[in-house]
């Protein structure tokens, strides 16, 4: 048994070159006597791979585009690296026989089949994507206990729903609270929203992250997001869950019992530490982070949202009810609305809107395997463009 646990664990990084992929890799840097890397997956940022590769000498990378594979293979630091292309690529590197954990770090519904892939092959799986999670809650679940799979969040609140929560029954649970940064906007009036821009958008107050994320803390559809991914990961009731605009970002989450007791789980605002412990959990290693000094905080704030500024989250209140197609669609419309606002197509003040509008087509219908899902993903994200480019047309855009 203490053999086990201390022999180095080999993992694969899905989305290494990413803001989560770099902090596990820095969690693997602090704790080489642990981890050795095996895979690496990226997208476009050869540059950074082809370092990652010198630094970690991975067994197999794989790239999201020919174009982007062909250089890396030109400048790879080490010829007996395999390089691989495409969603195909990325699969392979989540199932690799040798994988003890796997990162699940990209972004959006593209990190869907690679994590699917991971836990088809039963392995251990860090959720980051949590999109994967939103689109196919139900089917990733019933995967992961035919083939064995476990599946370990990685987002900071669902890091601390599922420490709260490892020695309680599931009946004990009566109320499960994420808390919310609140993002840049928290305090905006509805004047200041409709004037902000994409810049000021990206500057997150408390996390630096990727730029979809950070959009979505914004709009808080991310706390959206969070509500259907908790869902599924815990097993919980529509009415078992709920959020709180905490702006500190200090309690990552809370759990209520039964009995009126409320578990909360704080830590400083850094993701290598719910990274590190969806790699070592059940267990724990020391972290050279500082310490959470308490007598420093001055005060930990609770809010209710203001769902008239951020309406988003209604809509995945929403889903939480509704057949799991809802939540498909409105993942689609998000992640289109969220590309056209970062290339400056539309206002922040359209994101919400236009998904509304999106969602009012939308006629739930059961989902059966994953095909549906990407049925229901490709009409919506038409449907979706279809209203962006009216939307341009009419020259909502300032
Ligand atoms: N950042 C956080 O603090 C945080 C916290 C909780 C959860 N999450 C979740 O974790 C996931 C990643 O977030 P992030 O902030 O790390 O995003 P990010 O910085 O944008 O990184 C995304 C990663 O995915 C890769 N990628 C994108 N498309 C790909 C494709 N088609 N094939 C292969 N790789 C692809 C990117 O590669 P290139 O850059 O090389 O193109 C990059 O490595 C998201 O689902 C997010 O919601 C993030």
């Amino acid at each position: 048994m203490r053999d086990q646990f201390q022999k180095i664990k080999r993992l694969s990084v899905l989305g290494s070159t990413g803001s989560i992929g770099q902090s596990t890799l820095e969690v693997v840097r602090q704790h080489r006597d642990k981890f050795q890397v095996i895979g690496l997956v990226a997208g476009q940022n050869v540059d950074l791979l082809i370092e990652q590769a010198r630094e970690f000498r991975p067994k197999c990378v794989s790239l999201s585009s020919n174009k982007a594979a062909e250089i890396f293979l030109a400048r790879s630091p080490d010829p007996h690296i395999q390089v691989l292309v495409g969603q195909e690529g990325a699969e392979k590197v989540a199932s690799l026989p040798e994988n003890d954990i796997v990162v699940s770090a990209i972004t959006g519904i593209q990190g869907l089949k690679p994590t699917l892939a991971a836990i088809q092959a039963g392995k251990k799986i860090a959720l980051a994507n949590k999109e994967s999670m939103v689109v196919a809650g139900p089917f990733l679940q019933t995967q992961a206990r035919r083939a064995g799979a476990e599946i370990v969040p990685v987002d900071s609140e669902h890091s601390g729903i599922y420490q709260c929560l490892r020695k309680e029954r599931p009946e004990d649970i009566k109320k499960v609270i994420l808390t919310a940064s609140g993002g840049p906007f928290f305090q905006y009036s509805p004047d200041q929203l409709a004037s902000v821009t994409l810049e000021e958008t990206l500057r997150h107050p408390r996390w630096k992250m990727g730029k979809k994320i950070t959009v979505d803390s914004a709009t808080m559809m991310n706390k959206g997001l969070e509500l259907i991914e908790a869902r599924w990961l815990f097993n919980l009731s529509p009415e078992q869950l709920d959020v709180l605009i905490h702006p500190q970002s200090l309690v990552h989450s809370l759990v209520e019992l039964k009995d009126g007791s409320l578990l909360a789980q704080l830590s400083p605002t850094d993701m290598r530490i719910p990274i590190q412990y969806a790699l070592t959990a059940p267990n724990r290693e020391k972290s050279s982070l500082p310490s959470l000094d308490l007598r420093k905080i001055k005060m930990l704030e609770f809010y209710e949202v203001d769902t008239e500024r951020f309406p988003l989250i209604n809509l995945a209140r929403q889903a939480l009810q509704e057949e799991l197609s809802f939540s498909v669609a409105l993942n689609g419309a998000n992640e289109e609305v969220v590309a056209a606002f970062l290339r400056q197509e539309i206002n922040f003040i359209d994101l919400a809107p236009i998904i509304f509008k999106v969602m009012d087509y939308h006629q739930s219908r059961r989902i059966n395997n994953l095909g549906d899902i990407f049925e229901v993903d490709h009409q919506t994200r038409q449907l979706t463009r279809k209203i962006i480019n009216q939307w341009m047309m009419k020259g909502k855009r300032r």
